[in-house]
């Protein structure tokens, strides 16, 4: 049964509690019930593995290791239709008013689509602007590109941070191998000096152009970032240094205000969310490190998965069936974070950048329309890397107390110049073998008569087993290139935003930092006094 509410036939999104979709009362039958266990499931059917892999472009998504029973997976699937969700991926990709709170569109898809389908002032000025960014990025790679005492740009320092740092600094790291060999791309995110002197160390003012990237332009350790930077290019570059200043911001007017001229301002929309902005001129970093042409391909990635999500049916659509998942461990059975686990070195920093778009995108205590969600909402997200996780937080994953569920994510082959190498050959089996390892080890997990099997002393018995029964989805890229990267992305982003749409809250505010900010803003103000921690922090020093 779908009880939609007759009202809301307009097709708009639904932007109240979940907990009134009929099939969210079949979900909590089904926890009250319980489910089997994963290693019933999974040796019952030999053909699990199949059913809830799923293709989404060039990604395989395999659901196997997760509760879901024929049951479950109905009454999410039913939840989804309820709740509109592909009608509302197809009106966030594209470009519609969705965010609530701010009265604004979200407008990230219609900037990647490729199609050439969507129109509009902002997406025509957003053509402009990367056309300008193309331009930029040619001359750069080209050796075309001087400063301004005519020597060849060879350094991009990108300042900027959260949405306006993660994804360039992911980008540029993970598509390493497809990067230009003469042009150095470096970032800085903190307020901390340390971190920016790292940036410019070992650089030459005049070969080196300061990008720095600020939707609003308020941002302070970013303002900071850029004062210290100024003074590092004065000190050798005198009244021209502004020159070597390039901004990507919406807010054109502060821009103007600190004297950078208008050639050097690259406008990113309003509506384009930070967490979402890669695929804006707050990709231009990536632009210059990877090219234009891979810039493209990474952004066809993009549009090619958008286009999926945004259309196919729930029961084929892979970032609506992971939101559905998220949902079910998150709000059903109660799991409170989630460990994302890439087995490739090249994706170290997608832990980082997922943590921005999931927690400040999920992180809500209230729907659209103002109502209690009546359930958690987006689960804490953490991990790292693959071989060193099994080496630091994989004994909690297998034996803790709480269960975590893991996303696991693996390339069969690795990107690397040396693919024909027999050695990067064995290390790619080698992190595959041991991703596939630790995801059945935790479904399976090695009850008590097994350990004893194995010829265990009884005293160690209950040390050596292991529950089993933790679940998990396994993510499979071909290799890493700009298009799988950019299918990653926007498989990630379009399951937030599906995760959001099932709970109906709105993904694309971020009240929740403002009052840290405020308050810093209030106390960082000479005129006021000192804080009382930091004085009594003072007065131990002086004692
Ligand atoms: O952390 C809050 C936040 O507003 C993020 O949403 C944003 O990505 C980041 O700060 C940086 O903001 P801006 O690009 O305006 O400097």
């Amino acid at each position: 049964m779908v009880d939609v509410n007759p009202s809301l036939d307009d097709g708009l999104p639904i932007d109240g509690p979940v907990h009134s979709a009929s099939a969210w009362a079949g979900l909590r039958d089904r926890v009250v019930e319980g489910t089997p266990s994963l290693r019933a499931l999974l040796n019952n059917d030999p053909d699990r593995g199949k059913q809830l892999g799923i293709k989404c472009v060039d990604i395989l998504v395999d659901l196997s290791r997760q509760h879901l029973t024929d049951e479950v997976l109905g009454h999410l699937q039913d939840l989804a239709r309820q709740r509109r969700v592909v009608e509302t991926l197809g009106r966030v990709l594209a470009g519609d008013t969705v965010n609530g709170s701010e009265n604004q569109a979200a407008s990230h898809g219609a900037l990647r689509d490729r199609t050439g389908k969507p129109s509009g002032s902002d997406i025509e000025a957003a053509r402009r602007t990367f056309d300008r960014m193309t331009d930029l990025a040619t001359a750069i790679r080209d050796g075309k590109a001087t400063g301004a005492t005519g020597h060849r740009i060879t350094a991009l320092v990108h300042l900027g941070i959260g949405g306006s740092h993660l994804g360039p600094a992911l980008a540029v790291d993970a598509l390493k191998h497809h990067t230009h060999p003469d042009v150095t791309i470096r970032f800085s995110s903190a307020i901390d000096t340390d971190d920016l002197d790292e940036a410019l160390s070992g650089l030459d003012p005049q070969s080196t152009l300061v990008v720095v990237c600020s939707k609003s332009f308020t941002t302070i350790e970013t303002l900071k970032a850029l004062d210290a930077a100024l003074d590092w290019l004065t000190a050798d570059l005198g009244d021209v240094a502004i020159d070597h200043v390039i901004a990507v911001t919406t807010a054109v007017r502060q821009a103007q205000d600190r004297g950078i001229q208008d050639d050097h301002i690259l406008k990113v929309p309003v509506s384009v969310g930070g967490r979402f902005s890669i695929g804006s001129a707050v990709g231009l970093s990536v632009m210059v490190a990877i090219g234009p042409q891979a810039f493209s391909e990474m952004l066809a990635g993009m549009s090619a998965v958008d286009a999926q999500s945004a259309t196919q049916p729930v029961e084929e659509n892979a970032a609506i069936l992971l939101a559905l998942v998220d949902v079910w461990n998150r709000c059903h059975l109660g799991r409170g974070s989630m460990a994302v686990v890439p087995y490739a070195h090249r994706l170290r920093l997608f832990v980082s950048w997922l943590q921005q778009l999931s927690m400040e995108s999920l992180g809500k205590g209230v729907c659209q329309n103002g109502d209690d969600p009546g359930t958690p909402t987006g689960p804490v997200v953490w991990g790292a890397t693959g071989t060193d996780a099994q080496h630091a937080f994989f004994q909690l994953l297998h034996q803790g107390t709480d269960v975590v569920p893991v996303d696991f994510i693996g390339l069969l082959q690795m990107s690397t110049s040396r693919v024909d190498d027999a050695g990067v050959r064995t290390s790619a089996n080698l992190l595959l073998t041991n991703l596939v390892a630790h995801a059945d080890a935790l479904a399976f997990g090695r009850n008590a008569e097994e350990v004893r099997s194995d010829g265990v002393d009884e005293a160690l018995v209950a040390h050596r087993t292991f529950p089993g029964d933790r679940p998990s989805t396994t993510v499979l890229l071909p290799e890493l290139t700009p298009t799988t990267l950019g299918q990653l992305i926007s498989l990630y982003e379009n399951r937030t935003v599906a995760f959001a749409a099932l709970l109906g809250i709105n993904p694309f505010d971020q009240w929740g930092v403002e009052l840290g900010k405020r308050t810093a803003r209030e106390l960082a103000d000479e005129s006021m006094p000192e804080h009382g921690l930091l004085r009594r922090v003072r007065s131990l020093e002086d004692e």
